[in-house]
């Protein structure tokens, strides 16, 4: 894969106008986008089929989460707006409904593991028996049990799940910084360059493009570093 198709550019953003300003600024450069709750709940969710009728990959991050037959309708309606990852909470039932769900397309489905700002005390505070690490391991080998296309992880926990989960699963990893960049709140960060050596087969980046004062140097920029990464072609 060339560096552009394991680039995610984070739309959080708050109007589709300031979307499809960024959009047309990156041009062919980007050729996937994510869009979250913040832009879904601003009116961005047309942008889904606007941007995959446009030739974009479009990875729609809403954590689906909710009894199986309502995870089940949810990736059904998301499949039809046209994305191309989406994400669900690694809870084996609604993994379950949504692989079902999405049978005989070619979506990715993508299982969020433990989220990136939870630790062990609020682990042990939401009721759970286990920390992170271990919590991590496991809803990771749940996801490729069930069959999920891949999983959503920090970059610095990269090179452990690839060992376990195998060679072919989709690694997502947000907190990507290019050498030199500004952390903002994300605290396991890692390099485009270093993401990908670990074993990431896509990073998502928000901030270090859309709030750039140049996005496409930015966004550039990152997809050279990407390409200067020795990575297994997978
Ligand atoms: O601006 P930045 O590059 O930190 O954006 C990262 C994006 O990845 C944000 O949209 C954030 O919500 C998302 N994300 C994350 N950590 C996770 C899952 C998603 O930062 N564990």
């Amino acid at each position: 894969m060339e560096p552009r198709e394991r680039l995610i550019v984070g739309l959080d953003l708050s109007s589709r106008k300031e979307a499809e300003a960024i959009v047309e600024t990156l041009g062919e450069s980007v050729l996937w986008y994510k869009i979250g709750y913040q832009l879904a709940y601003a009116g961005g969710l047309p942008l889904v089929a606007e941007l995959a009728a446009a030739g974009k990959r479009v990875f729609l991050d809403l954590k689906l989460l909710d009894i199986p037959n309502t995870v089940a309708k949810g990736v059904e309606s998301a499949l039809s707006l046209g994305a191309s990852m989406l994400t669900i909470h690694a809870y084996p039932h609604a993994m379950r409904a949504a692989v079902s769900a999405a049978g005989g397309t070619d979506v990715t489905l993508l299982g969020v593991t433990v989220l990136t700002s939870l630790d062990d005390r609020d682990l042990d505070a939401a009721g759970y028996r286990m920390g992170v690490d271990e919590l991590v391991r496991q809803r990771a080998g749940q996801a490729r049990e069930i069959g999920m296309g891949g999983i959503v992880a920090a970059p610095t926990e990269a090179a452990a799940l690839r060992t376990l989960i195998g060679p072919d699963m989709a690694l997502v990893t947000p907190g990507i910084r290019p050498a030199g960049g500004e952390a903002g709140d994300q605290k396991r960060i890692a390099t485009p360059a270093d993401a990908l050596t670990s074993g990431a087969t896509h990073l998502v980046v928000g901030r270090p493009i859309v709030a750039a004062g140049d996005p496409l140097r930015a966004a550039k920029a990152i997809l050279e570093e990407m390409q200067s990464a020795p990575v297994a072609d997978r």
